[in-house]
């Protein structure tokens, strides 16, 4: 799987998402260690608080089927702009995907972060 593929499967997401409150649509899609994928959308509440990003959404996903090893996130917002991960998604990342990747896209082209590069010194047990 590409990352533009990937990235891809993340823009398609975003008609997934359930954001009648910022109306900012984000998809997700990510990569396991053994290769399958799963997608996410961003899932808003009324107490917006519950709100859950798309990142958090596919990467629950892939561990409540049992996949708890990631090489690459796709992240992409239907506004087109660039979809950085909050700092809950990262510190997330952090834990299932210590040395992967995060592919996203700016004014166009493909952009790649190491999650390393986005969370330097992310917090571990
Ligand atoms: N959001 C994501 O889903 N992922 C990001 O990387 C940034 C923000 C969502 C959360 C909320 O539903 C909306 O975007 C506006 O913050």
């Amino acid at each position: 799987m590409s990352d533009i593929e990937l990235l891809e499967i993340a823009k398609s997401m975003c008609d997934k998402a359930y954001a009648p409150y910022s109306k900012f649509y984000v998809g997700a899609a990510l990569l396991t260690d053994d290769d399958k994928v799963f997608t996410g959308c961003n899932i808003e509440n009324a107490s917006y608080g519950a709100t859950n990003c798309a990142e958090r959404t596919a990467m629950f996903k892939a561990v409540s089927e049992g996949y708890t090893h990631f090489k690459k996130i796709a992240v992409a917002a239907k506004d087109g702009s660039t979809a950085y991960p909050c700092g809950v998604c990262r510190q997330v990342m952090n834990e299932f995907m210590y040395d992967g990747e995060v592919i996203l896209e700016e004014a166009g082209e493909v952009i790649k972060y190491t999650v390393k590069e986005l969370l330097p010194h992310g917090f571990t047990l």
